[in-house]
C-alpha cells in the first residue's frame, strides 16, 4: 500500500475579507481555519504534511506551530499548480498525494479517505459538487461516456461550458510520481496567465489513468472561505454539527441554534444547556451539570451536580460537585470551589480555594484567599489582596463568619470558627473562635434636625 502525504494549499491572499489578519488564520469555532484542514489532515494519518503559504508570511507557520507540519514557501502566487509544484520535490515520489485548501475547512475525513482509496487503486481521484449557480469555479468537462475528460476554469470557458454545473472543488489525489511529471509540463498560457493544477486532468486522461470524479455529499463540506459572509456561514454550519454531536451524546441542547462550543467539551449524562452558553478552550461536565443562559465557560471543569445560574462567566476555574454559581458570578482563574459551594450574584473569585459547603452569595471579592470550610462570607465583603504593588493572601479557617461589608486586608488570617464583625476593616489576624471587630461607637445626637428646603 503506497504511503499517503498531503499537501495543503494556504498562500492565497483572502483579497476579500478586507483584513490585516492572513485568511487562513481566521477563527472557525475558535481555531484557524487552516487548523481544521490540518486535523482533518491528520486524522488520515499521512506520512508528510507540507503546507503552502506566502500570502501573510511567517505568520502563518507562527499560528499554526504546535503541528508537525513541513512549510513550504510560495513567494509569488502563480496559480495553484505551481503552488503544489513547490512541495511535490520533498514528496515520496511512490507515495499518495492529497491536495487539501487551507480555506476549505469543514471537509470529512471519510469523503476524503474514498479518494485516497481510488488514488491507491490507480485512479487520479477528483471531488467534485454540483451547484445551482457555478459562476467562478472551474466546470468538470466529461465525454459522451459521462467519463472526464478536463476542467475548464471559468475565465476560460465558452457559454456552452459555463452552463456546466459540475464544478471542481480542487479537492484531488493522485500518485506523486505521475503528479510530479504533470505539474513539471504545465503552461500558464491561459485567461489568467496562471499555472493550473486542473490541467493535470487532461494530462492524465491522454497518458491512459482514469479519472474518478465523486460528487461531494455536502456542499458545505467542500466549501471554501472567501469573504467573512461565507465564514458566518461555515462557523454556523460547524456549530450545528458539534450541537448535533452533543445531542447524540445525551446533552440538552435547549436551542442547539443559540449555543457555541470555540474548542473541545467532554460530557457526562443528562448535561442541560440553556441558550446563548459559549464553551470555549477545554470545558469538562460531570453528569446532571446544568448551565443557565447567556454564560461563558473558559478552560473550566464542572463536577457533577453543579449548576451554573444565568450570566456567569468562569475562567479557569474548577467547580466542585452540588456547587451553585450565579446567576451574574465571575470566576476567575485559579478559583476552586469544593462540593456544595456557593458563589451568589455579583461575587468575583480570582485565584483562591473555597472550602467544602462555603457560601458568598452576594456582592463580594475574594481574591488570593484560602477558605476553609462551611464558611459564610457576608454581603459587601472584600479582600483587600492588593497593596498597590504586591498581592497578599488571606486565610479563612473553617466554619469561620465574616459579617457583611468587611474588609480583609491581606496578609491576614481569620483563625478557625472566627466571627467577624459587620463593618469592620480586619488588619491583624482574628483568633479561633473568638467574635473580632472593628468598628466605631454608634451615638446618637438628640435633638438633631434634618434640613429643609428654603422657602423660595
Ligand atoms: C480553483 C480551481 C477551480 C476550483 C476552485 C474551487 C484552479 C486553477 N482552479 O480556482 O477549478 O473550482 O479552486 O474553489 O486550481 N493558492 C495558492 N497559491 C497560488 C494560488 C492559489 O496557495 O499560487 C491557494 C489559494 O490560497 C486557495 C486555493 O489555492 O486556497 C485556490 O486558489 P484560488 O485562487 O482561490 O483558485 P480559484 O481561482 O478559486
Ligand atoms: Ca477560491
Amino acid at each position: 500500500m503506497p504511503q499517503l502525504e498531503t499537501v495543503v494549499l494556504a498562500a492565497g491572499q483572502g483579497t476579500r475579507m478586507k483584513s490585516s489578519l492572513p485568511k487562513v488564520l481566521h477563527p472557525l469555532g475558535g481555531r484557524p481555519l487552516l487548523a481544521h484542514v490540518l486535523e482533518c489532515a491528520l486524522g488520515l494519518e499521512p506520512r508528510g504534511l507540507h503546507v503552502v503559504y506566502g500570502h501573510g508570511g511567517e505568520a502563518v507557520p507562527a499560528a499554526l506551530s504546535g503541528y508537525d507540519v513541513q512549510w513550504v514557501h510560495q513567494a509569488q502566487q502563480l496559480g495553484t499548480g505551481h503552488a503544489v509544484a513547490q512541495a511535490i520535490g520533498a514528496v515520496d515520489p511512490a507515495s499518495t498525494v492529497l491536495i487539501l485548501y487551507g480555506d476549505v475547512p469543514l471537509m470529512r475525513p471519510e469523503t476524503l479517505q474514498g479518494l485516497v482509496s481510488q488514488a491507491e487503486a490507480g485512479a487520479l481521484a477528483l471531488l467534485t459538487v454540483e451547484l445551482p449557480n457555478p459562476s467562478g469555479y472551474g466546470r468538470i468537462v466529461r465525454n459522451g461516456a459521462g467519463c472526464v475528460e478536463r476542467i475548464v476554469e471559468e475565465k476560460d470557458a465558452d457559454a456552452n461550458l459555463r452552463a456546466i454545473r459540475e464544478v471542481n472543488t480542487g479537492i484531488m489525489a493522485v500518485g506523486a510520481r505521475r503528479l510530479g511529471q504533470w505539474l513539471a509540463n504545465l503552461s500558464n498560457e491561459n485567461a489568467q496567465r496562471e499555472y493550473y493544477l486542473t490541467d493535470v486532468i487532461a494530462m492524465a486522461v491522454a497518458d491512459g489513468v482514469r479519472v474518478h470524479a465523486a460528487l461531494a455529499p455536502d456542499v458545505d463540506e467542500v466549501a471554501g472561505v472567501n469573504d467573512r459572509i461565507q465564514l458566518a456561514h461555515l462557523e454556523r454550519v460547524h456549530q450545528r454539527r458539534q450541537a448535533e454531536a452533543l445531542m447524540r451524546q445525551g446533552v440538552s441542547l435547549i436551542d442547539p441554534a443559540r449555543f457555541d462550543l470555540r474548542g473541545s467539551v467532554t460530557v457526562g449524562q443528562d448535561v442541560t444547556i440553556e441558550p446563548n452558553v459559549i464553551l470555549e478552550g477545554r470545558v469538562v461536565l460531570g453528569d446532571r451539570v446544568r448551565i443557565g443562559a447567556n454564560c461563558l465557560l473558559r478552560d473550566v471543569e464542572v463536577a457533577d451536580g453543579a449548576v451554573i445560574h444565568p450570566m456567569s462567566i468562569l475562567e479557569e476555574a474548577a467547580v466542585g460537585r452540588n456547587c451553585q454559581v450565579g446567576p451574574f458570578a465571575r470566576l476567575r482563574p485559579g478559583t476552586r470551589l469544593q462540593e456544595k459551594a456557593r458563589i451568589g450574584n455579583f461575587v468575583e473569585v480570582k485565584n483562591s480555594e473555597i472550602g467544602a459547603g462555603s457560601k458568598a452569595n452576594h456582592l463580594a471579592y475574594i481574591g488570593d484567599t484560602t477558605m476553609g470550610r462551611e464558611v459564610n462570607i457576608g454581603a459587601g465583603t472584600i479582600t483587600c489582596n492588593y497593596d498597590g504593588a504586591n498581592k497578599h493572601r488571606t486565610e479563612i479557617g473553617d466554619n469561620v463568619f465574616i459579617g457583611s461589608d468587611t474588609q480583609l486586608v491581606a496578609p491576614v488570617k481569620v483563625g478557625t470558627g472566627a466571627t467577624i464583625g459587620a463593618g469592620s476593616t480586619i488588619t491583624r489576624d482574628a483568633p479561633d473562635g473568638e467574635l473580632s471587630l472593628s468598628r466605631s461607637k454608634q451615638i446618637t445626637l438628640s435633638g438633631w434636625r434634618r434640613p429643609t428646603k428654603k422657602a423660595k
